[in-house]
């Protein structure tokens, strides 16, 4: 299984936070929001990783991760000429991902909790996965809508009269066929290549997966400031009560086996003297 983490488009909503740094570099509260998408998919024990983001902030992410072997990953990039769609992701993808299943995110999107039920999908995929999230706020976001045996019976984006309160979260699993159906999509009204059509392929071919996150399980997306200051407040609140911290992306790597403790010391010596290099430290203990 092979990751893409898609952490491009404009970032208007941010404008000015977003006039030198793209909306995947802000802070949400101690790290960059690129971590949070990065950490998930290495919790789903994926290394392999293709990073998609625009010909000016691309540079950044090199500079952050470089080729990720520092973390025991395998980072490629591309970039994404124009905004045209997260689909386009798949057909920029298609050599890196060269028939594997994939597992794509969206570089705003942050999730926390169990990961099991995301890995479970990783392993276990047949055709295309997707997540089903509760919100109050359903036409924000593209929909899915589940009858009671858990089997999906409609797909929207961002409808004005949703038909269920379960948004999809950005979070995709797909088989091999992926780059290939993305291929042939056409563009929607509002020029993008939808998501939600390229999952539709899989549906109307009965091969489209829906599992629902649960109530314990906490997905936040931080496009605008609002959802951003949320996202940090909520970061802020668990990392400092428990005295942990989310999407430390050396202590994934650590605990996913990525690496082995040795290696593990050596990285973390490199890491600039800080508050965050302490904590890695103190995760040996
Ligand atoms: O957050 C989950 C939602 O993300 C899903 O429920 C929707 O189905 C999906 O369409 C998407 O909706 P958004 O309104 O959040 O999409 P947005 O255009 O803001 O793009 C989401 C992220 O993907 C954002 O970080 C920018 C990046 N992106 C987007 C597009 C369209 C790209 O890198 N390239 C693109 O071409």
């Amino acid at each position: 299984m092979k990751g893409i983490v898609l952490a491009g488009g404009s970032g208007t909503r941010l404008y000015p936070m977003t006039s030198t740094h793209s909306k995947q570099l802000q802070p949400v509260y101690d790290k960059p929001m690129i971590y949070y998408p990065m950490a998930t998919l290495m919790q789903a024990g994926i290394q392999d990783i293709l990073l998609i983001s625009t010909p000016e902030d691309i540079g950044n992410f090199v500079r952050i991760f470089e080729d990720g072997s520092r973390l025991g990953l395998n980072i490629s990039y591309k970039v994404q000429k124009k905004p045209e769609g997260i689909a386009q992701a798949y057909t920029l993808g298609k050599d890196f991902l060269d028939t594997n299943d994939s597992m794509m995110i969206l570089g705003d999107n942050i999730f926390h909790g169990d990961h099991s039920i995301i890995r479970h999908a990783a392993e276990d995929n047949g055709g295309a996965t997707i997540f089903g999230y509760k919100v109050r706020d359903p036409q924000r976001y593209g929909v899915v809508e589940f009858d009671e045996h858990g089997k999906v019976l409609s797909l929207e984006e961002k409808p004005s009269k949703p038909k269920s309160n379960h948004a999809i979260p950005g979070l995709y699993v797909m088989d091999g066929e992926a780059p290939c159906r993305a291929v042939h999509l056409e563009p929607s009204k509002r020029g993008e290549y939808e998501i939600v059509d390229l999952i539709k392929t899989y549906f109307e071919e009965d091969q489209l997966t829906a599992a629902p996150l649960g109530r314990g399980f906490v997905w936040l997306d931080a496009g605008t400031p609002s959802s951003l200051n949320d996202a940090s407040s909520f970061i802020r609140t668990i990392e400092e009560r428990a005295g942990i911290k989310i999407a430390c992306l050396e202590e994934i790597a650590l605990r996913e086996g990525f690496f082995d403790g040795d290696s593990y010391v050596r990285m973390v010596e490199e890491l600039p003297d800080s508050p965050y290099r302490d904590y890695c430290f103190s995760v040996l203990e």
